[in-house]
């Protein structure tokens, strides 16, 4: 369970009082600590403290996560011109912190450790819209108004995070998940004209490590083959297709990930565990089946529930 999972906890929040996000990412002790917090319910691996937007300051567009809003770039990307600005920057340069982080987590850790990044169309949709967008309107009439300018940004992009997961890899992470969170706002058509390209850059790039790497997105019930084909040794899949149908469509020669609905960690044990369960049904015992949420945990998500799914899957699974 990862992905802003730190909220649900009063540790991360009584650390948070003290510190903002950025001071927690920015501050490999600190990112230590908030990594390591979680394992206490038993989980399988760790999730690197981080955030998908990290890189975009050392590329030249800052931002900060504003109290009640989310994630606000400051100087959204509307030229040309502001396009060219942006600095392909090597992760050494700018996110040399993530990298030192990730080297003193691994000194104390003794199961495997989640690097991660946002894929370029994810990144993408906060550079241009300047926050969370309810339908990516300024991006798509980008992408499909000057497609010379938003391949030029996408280029980019996917360079800076090629390198970035290459980083992480070389740093320790045992494994990467590429989140292309908003991509299943995109038809087929569009995924593969416009996207596709430039995933299929980095992960085929970081195939070559060897190293697993976890493909995701929300939406994406009419991408999933498509999303395979730009790589990933793992497809997450979100709950709203069942997994037994997502596996059958993505092919069993990949892994998939998932896939319970986050909403059913809220109320009790009884029903959190039955959503659990439910996910393990749809996976058939099959070998390859990375049980997670299908999104984010969300913040006010009972810490009970989690220890009591994560004793669940241990338990059913055992073989
Ligand atoms: O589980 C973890 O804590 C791992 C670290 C992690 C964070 N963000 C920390 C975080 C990971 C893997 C992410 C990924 C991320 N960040 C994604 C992709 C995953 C997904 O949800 O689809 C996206 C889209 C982001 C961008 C982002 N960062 C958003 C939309 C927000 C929420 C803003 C809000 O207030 O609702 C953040 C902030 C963020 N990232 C928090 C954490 C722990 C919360 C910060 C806080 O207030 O303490």
């Amino acid at each position: 369970m990862m992905r802003q999972a730190g909220r649900y906890m009063a540790e991360y929040r009584k650390l948070r009082e003290k510190h903002s996000m950025l001071e927690l990412c920015k501050t490999p002790e600190l990112a230590t600590e908030v990594t390591l917090q979680p394992l206490a319910h038993g989980f399988d691996a760790a999730i690197l403290f981080a955030d998908i937007l990290l890189p975009l300051e050392p590329m030249g567009a800052p931002f900060e996560f504003a109290k009640g809003e989310g994630p606000v770039v400051h100087d959204p990307i509307q030229s040309r011109g502001q396009i060219d600005r942006l600095r392909v920057i090597d992760a050494e340069d700018g996110l040399g912190y993530v990298l030192a982080a990730i080297r003193m987590i691994k000194k104390e850790l003794k199961i495997p450790l989640i690097g991660f990044a946002g894929a370029p169309f994810t990144l993408a949709s906060y550079l241009v819209e300047g926050g969370k967008s309810p339908n990516f309107a300024k991006t798509k009439k980008l992408m499909f108004g000057a497609p010379d300018d938003f391949r030029a940004l996408m280029e980019k992009l996917a360079e800076v995070v090629r390198r970035y997961l290459r980083a992480q890899i070389a740093a320790g992470a045992d494994a990467v998940q590429l989140f292309d969170s908003w991509v299943g706002d995109l038809s087929p058509a569009d995924y593969v004209e416009h996207v596709q390209p430039h995933v299929r850059h980095i992960l085929s790039d970081v195939a070559k490590t060897g190293v697993p790497v976890l493909h995701f997105g929300v939406g994406t019930a009419t991408l999933l083959e498509e999303m395979r084909e730009a790589g990933g040794t793992v497809i997450g899949v979100d709950w709203c297709t069942p997994l037994d149908r997502a596996w059958k469509a993505i092919g069993y020669d990949r892994a998939v990930q998932g896939n319970m609905d986050p909403c059913a960690l809220l109320s009790t044990r009884e029903v959190a565990v039955r959503h659990a369960q439910r996910v393990l049904d749809a996976a058939g015992g099959r070998a390859g089946h990375v049980f997670n949420l299908g999104h984010g945990i969300l913040p006010e998500t009972p810490v009970d529930n989690v220890k009591a799914v994560v004793a669940h899957v241990h338990e059913a699974s055992a073989r």
